[in-house]
């Protein structure tokens, strides 16, 4: 592995709890270079499970959050002022591409279509990154991957990604495990008794089944670790609630009351 990647080697273990079979499925994309896409609602382990992978598979992970402001040369890199003159610098792409990391392109949507369309030479069997303004073809190292991820629902008609980018990816599900899984990272990433994190798992499934119904989104697992950390610090369990799961979702005071008497049939 390149030392111009040492940075994003992820040394640690990220704790990740297998939901179904998503670790052996990445494995198997790994292994033939597939470009992945993560798709599921916020908050429900997408960049964990990336972070986890690429600690399994030992490859340094090199995360763009993406933005509607994003340019493709916040991507590929651009000359620089300095003061010997001008210097290339790569962009996050571009490094990934010729050292061999997997490039982890995060809410790939919010990007702009002309933006995205640079992530296409590298996604066909081609693997190579023109970098134009410098005049230069990178071939991808034998390393890299790319992944991307993706919120099903929140798209409009404007944003959504192109057919043409969407089917050069394999596509995995994401989405809020099952009563005894979420339990069980909740605890685990808190601290709270396996009762205590039972209760919040049950509290957000009343509040998923409001999603479409007065919610934009349900709450959580993200949030759940929210409230789980502040009962671990000691604040009571129906005002670590409020703050936590409740308040942030919406501004509905008679969406509030629900989920607040919801909170309170569990605490
Ligand atoms: N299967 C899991 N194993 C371990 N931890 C998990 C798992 N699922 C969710 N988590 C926990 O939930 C938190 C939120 O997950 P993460 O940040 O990966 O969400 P995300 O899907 O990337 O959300 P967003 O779309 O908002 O970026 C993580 O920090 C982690 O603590
Ligand atoms: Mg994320």
């Amino acid at each position: 592995m390149s030392e111009q990647l040492d940075a994003y080697r992820v040394a640690q273990q990220p704790y990740y709890r297998p939901v179904a079979d998503e670790v052996e499925l990445f494995e198997a994309a790994y292994s033939v270079r597939m470009p992945m896409m993560l798709k599921g609602p916020t908050g429900c382990g997408k960049t964990r499970f990336v972070e986890h992978m690429a600690w399994k598979l030992n490859k340094p992970l090199i995360t763009v959050a993406c933005n509607e402001d994003m340019t493709a040369s916040d991507l590929v890199g651009r000359f620089l002022l300095d003061a010997n003159g001008t210097r290339w610098q790569d962009g996050p792409l571009a490094t990934a591409a010729r050292h061999g990391a997997i490039c982890y392109l995060d809410e790939v949507v919010e990007a702009r279509q002309d933006t995205t369309v640079v992530i296409h030479p590298l996604t066909d069997n081609r693997r190579v990154l023109p970098l134009e303004k410098k005049g230069e073809l990178v071939k991808a190292h034998p390393d890299f991957q790319i992944v991307i991820s993706y919120n099903p629902g929140y798209q409009s008609l404007m944003k959504d990604l192109k057919q043409s980018t969407k089917q050069r990816f394999g596509g995995l599900d994401f989405n809020y495990p099952e009563h005894a899984v979420e339990a069980e990272i909740v605890a685990h990433e808190t601290g709270v008794s396996a009762d205590v994190a039972g209760k919040l798992v049950g509290i957000a499934e009343r509040a998923r089944n409001l999603k479409g119904h007065g919610l934009d989104e349900g709450i959580s697992t993200r949030m759940l670790i929210y409230a789980g950390s502040l009962i671990a610090q000691g604040v009571a369990a129906q005002a670590a609630c409020r703050v936590a799961l409740v308040r942030p979702i919406t501004d509905d005071p008679d969406m509030r009351d629900a989920l607040d008497a919801a909170v309170a049939t569990f605490f």
